[in-house]
């Protein structure tokens, strides 16, 4: 059996599981399976463990995503300009890290056919999901990218962690208070829990944002509920807008692809999305 896990604190509530095996499911591979780890310290002894069992691939979730780089044979540069791995697969010298989540949102806005190029982004939140959706932006060459977060100390300190790569695009920092201010902008990504379990129905966007911008892409990077109240605003006012599950399973799709060294064609993607909103989200199937 081919072994592969999840890593993380808590791991719990992940639905990792789910997508791996059903893709193991639908491509007919019965000889691997994936399975879920909480894991209370990370340090080197157990990423040895890992090895030492042969496990040939490791999503690292919540709170590892940037401890875990230490102990890694190497990274790819999404990794090295994020500063954060969710991906690893196992080589004869340890373990390759990889960024997956920048796939995610990258295949999420390509098949909307949304493209950032040139457009104003406003990124809620400075948190480990901003720093992927900032790079996406900055590296797709958005003309202005704001950062909008509760802390302002935690949007700056975003701003000066991608400085130092020299992008071309400007980036701004906000307070929440200050998005009221804002009327250029294009797209809004939400990277916030706001939306999300305790913080359901709340959004930072008000309905004045709509009247003042003119928007042409909402994404939210929550995916439980499917349309948060930020969403359905976006829905409101006819503005195309996504919730994070396609990106989840792109991530998923992209881990799958480095673990087994293939490229998954959008009949196996669409398939596995369908299966999986099938199962997740509608009863009785
Ligand atoms: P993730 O890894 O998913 O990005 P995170 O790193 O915990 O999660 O980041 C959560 C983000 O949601 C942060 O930007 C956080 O703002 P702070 O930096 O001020 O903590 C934001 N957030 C969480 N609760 C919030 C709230 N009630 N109002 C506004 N922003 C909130």
């Amino acid at each position: 059996m081919e072994k592969y896990l999840l890593i993380g604190n808590p791991v719990s509530h992940s639905i990792s599981p789910l997508i791996h095996n059903e893709f193991f499911k639908l491509s007919v591979c019965t000889k691997k399976h994936y399975a879920k780890l909480k894991i209370d310290p990370l340090n080197q002894n157990v990423v040895d463990a890992f090895i030492q069992n042969d496990i040939k691939g490791i999503n690292v979730t919540t709170p590892y995503k940037r401890d875990i780089i230490k102990y890694l044979y190497a990274v790819d540069d999404a990794v090295q300009i994020i500063g954060s791995a969710n991906t690893l697969k196992l080589s004869k010298n340890g373990y390759i890290g990889h960024n997956t989540d920048i796939d995610g949102i990258e295949r999420t806005f390509s098949t909307q056919e949304i493209t950032v190029k040139d457009k104003n982004v406003l990124i809620l939140g400075a948190g480990g999901s901003s720093y992927t959706a900032t790079y996406f932006a900055l590296k797709n060459n958005a003309h202005k990218v704001y950062i909008a977060n509760r802390t302002t100390q935690n949007a700056q300190s975003l701003k000066k962690h991608f400085i130092i790569h020299k992008f071309e695009t400007d980036i701004i920092t906000l307070s929440l208070e200050d998005i009221k201010i804002l009327t250029d902008v294009d797209i809004i990504i939400n990277t916030t829990t706001v939306g999300f379990s305790a913080l359901v129905g709340q959004s930072i966007i008000e309905e004045p944002f709509f009247h003042n911008n003119t928007l042409s892409f909402v994404f939210d990077i929550i995916y439980i509920p499917t349309e948060t109240r930020l969403l359905s605003l976006a829905k409101k006012f006819n503005i195309p807008y996504q919730n994070g599950f396609n990106m989840l399973i792109h991530q998923a799709i992209k881990g799958q692809e480095i673990w087994q060294n293939v490229k998954i064609s959008k009949s196996t993607s669409n398939n596995l999305i369908n299966t999986i909103h099938k199962k997740m989200f509608i009863r009785n199937q």
